[in-house]
């Protein structure tokens, strides 16, 4: 079982063909509202992939927050540490695509009313967990509080710094794994990748978007490309990533096989709209794998 403790938005998407400049009034060509939140998108991810995922979020009574449930529950995710909550709205992330790339703010809403009490009351489950998944789209004391509750357990955590403002460099002791993009490691461990990546062997692995991702071995520098894809939205590709590593390392992958998967589902998910409109069955990533077009 594998638990993501993490955030769950509405994502308000507006397709455009350029991004307007500060003070510039352009218009859009779709607008439309689907299920998002990191947290959320890496639940369906590993779902999807034939993980059992528990997902521990807050949402508002509000009806996006009733949609998103569902839509966790259609995709298979246990909802029951969903806490539903009057006293904030649902989060919402305001998503501008265009010119094959993404900008999106995110109003964390509900989201930030997620409390170590919640956590506390989920020790079971994250005591049960191959892993435990989280993102930095919930309070930051949160997030510490369970890396420290994992250490105890000692469940690994996978910790993917996004957004990487609130990582604190203190949390590379606790985690099993760090996921950041490129953008991410820089702002977190400042520009020379290299020694960064030979400081934390296999535990930082480094997303490189379409190139695929890397890390260090303990010996030598990893590079685990990725799969040729047409990208039609890559809204929620690193999500995947990570859900899908989760998974294929709780199915006793190893590290280089594991990144390997995650980079194929990660190429699969560009392939349709929305963040979790492209997230792949386990039968597709084989296919992906194998080199056998859909
Ligand atoms: O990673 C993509 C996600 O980031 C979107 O679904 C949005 O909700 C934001 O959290």
């Amino acid at each position: 079982m594998i638990t993501v403790i993490g955030s769950m938005n509405m994502d308000i998407v507006v397709q455009t063909d350029n991004f307007p400049v500060q003070g510039e009034t352009v218009l859009g060509q779709l607008f439309t509202t689907i299920p998002g939140g990191k947290g959320a998108n890496q639940a369906v991810a590993a779902a999807r992939l034939g993980s059992n995922v528990h997902m521990l979020a807050s949402v508002g009574t509000d009806s996006f927050g009733r949609e998103l449930l569902e839509d966790l529950k259609a995709n298979g995710v246990n909802t029951d540490s969903v806490m539903q909550t009057e006293e904030a709205a649902t989060g919402i992330a305001n998503i501008l695509l265009s010119e094959g790339d993404n900008r999106i703010i995110v109003v964390p809403g509900a989201n930030y009313l997620l409390t170590e009490a919640n956590i506390k009351r989920m020790k079971e489950t994250i005591q049960q967990s191959k892993f435990v998944i989280m993102q930095l789209e919930i309070p930051i004391p949160v997030v510490k509080y369970t890396l420290e509750l994992c250490r105890e357990l000692n469940v690994p955590v996978l910790l993917n710094p996004a957004p990487a403002s609130g990582f604190q460099l203190e949390f590379m002791d606790y985690v099993a794994y760090l996921t950041p993009n490129e953008t991410e490691c820089e702002l977190i461990f400042g520009q020379n990748m290299e020694a960064t990546l030979e400081k934390y062997p296999n535990k930082l692995i480094v997303t490189l978007g379409s190139e695929g991702a890397r890390y260090f071995d303990g010996t030598k520098h990893i590079l685990v490309p990725g799969f040729k894809t047409t990208a039609v939205d890559t809204t929620g590709a690193g999500d995947t990533f990570n859900g899908a590593l989760a998974h294929a390392l709780g199915q006793s992958l190893s590290l280089e096989e594991a990144v390997r998967y995650a980079n194929a589902s990660a190429s699969l998910s560009v392939e349709k709209f929305g963040a979790q409109g492209g997230m792949p069955s386990h039968t597709e990533v084989v296919k992906r794998l194998e080199g056998v077009s859909n």
